[in-house]
């Protein structure tokens, strides 16, 4: 199967990572972990989120480390919206990209934003057209596309749907969130393969939590279907607040390292991400969760 040739990676860490941690990291930790990733070769990166403090207090910065950003040329830092409130915020700190996310399924939707499927939509709505007038980038999620904690199994054309309406909104990036790490490759093909009928499939990209440790094989199988966007966060950090037992993204060393592999170009210099990882793993007390950065340990520190 032909693979891409290239791929842009997103870092996920600061923000899908960060928010999930039991303390409030302190924002001068978020700022050097950035600027480390982008160091790295890292051109894509979600920075903070400006959602409620009262909800998810570890963003609650998101000023803080807007103001402190060291911007580079040529790198994208987003921050998640979840509405209008959001978008004005995160516009009056400077942001240029936007995430906004939506659920394919009711109960994870009402759980993480408080409002039903239909409501966020809506509610997405006037913060794309703003984005669109300010030239400012969009990008989407769909949460829980292939599994949820309180309903089940989705099926993909209930994914499909909601990745339709994100894109008729004008949202033309949109990540499938494998929210709770449950997919495997057989069901992140069907869920491609179900919104590629809708949507163009250059649209699309993945976004898997590696709680079951499929999230590799799940982003191969994603490849190995076209998409050209993936995401990971360092050292495996993070999870979602709002998904009970959701762990962190797939570790961004292991995924560079599989693309290294397959000779799939991100620009990315392993070495230095593996001492990135250890970096922020220091600063948290533990050791990274990603097998590479261990494996990489004594070759890279
Ligand atoms: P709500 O309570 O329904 O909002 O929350 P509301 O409009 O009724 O307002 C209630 C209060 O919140 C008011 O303040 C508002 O001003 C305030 P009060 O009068 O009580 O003092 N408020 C805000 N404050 C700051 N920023 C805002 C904002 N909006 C309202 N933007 C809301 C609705 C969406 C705000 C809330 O549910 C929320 O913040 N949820 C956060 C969810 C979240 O961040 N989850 C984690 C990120 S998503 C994720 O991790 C999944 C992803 O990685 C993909 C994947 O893995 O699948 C992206
Ligand atoms: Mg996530």
């Amino acid at each position: 199967m032909a693979l891409p040739g290239r791929i842009t990676l997103w870092e996920a860490g600061p923000r899908d990572g960060l928010q999930n941690e039991p303390g409030v990291v302190p924002a001068d930790v978020k700022i050097e972990l950035i600027d480390r990733l982008v160091d790295c070769g890292i051109t894509h990166v979600e920075v903070t989120s400006f959602v409620s403090p009262k909800w998810v207090p570890q963003m609650g910065d998101h000023n803080e480390v807007m103001a402190q950003l060291k911007r580079r040329p040529g790198v994208t830092y987003q921050v998640l919206t979840p509405n209008m409130k959001g978008y004005e915020a995160a516009r009056a700190a400077g942001a240029e990209a936007i995430g906004i996310f939506a659920a394919a399924s009711e109960s994870f939707s009402r759980r993480n934003i408080n409002c039903s499927v239909e409501e966020s939509i809506e509610r997405f709505r006037p913060v794309v057209e703003a984005a669109q007038r300010d030239g400012v980038k969009v990008r989407g999620f769909v949460s829980v596309a292939v599994g949820c904690p309180f309903e089940g199994e989705i099926a993909p054309q209930q994914t499909a749907r909601v990745v339709k309406q994100m894109y008729d909104l004008g949202c033309h990036d949109i990540a499938l969130g494998d929210t709770i790490g449950v997919g495997t490759p057989g069901k992140i093909r069907a869920a491609i393969e179900a919104c590629a009928r809708d949507v163009p499939l250059e649209v699309l990209g993945g976004h898997f939590h590696d709680t079951y440790g499929q999230a590799l094989a799940n982003t191969l199988a994603a490849l190995e279907c076209g998409v050209t966007r993936h995401d990971a966060s360092v050292a495996g950090l993070g999870g979602c607040p709002y998904a009970p037992g959701a762990t962190g993204n797939v570790a961004t060393e292991d995924m560079v390292y599989m693309l290294d592999g397959l000779g799939i170009e991100t620009g990315i210099d392993l070495k230095k991400l593996v001492q990135t990882a250890w970096w922020i793993s220091d600063r948290l007390g533990r050791p990274p969760v990603s097998r590479v950065a261990k494996a990489l340990k004594s070759k890279c520190l």
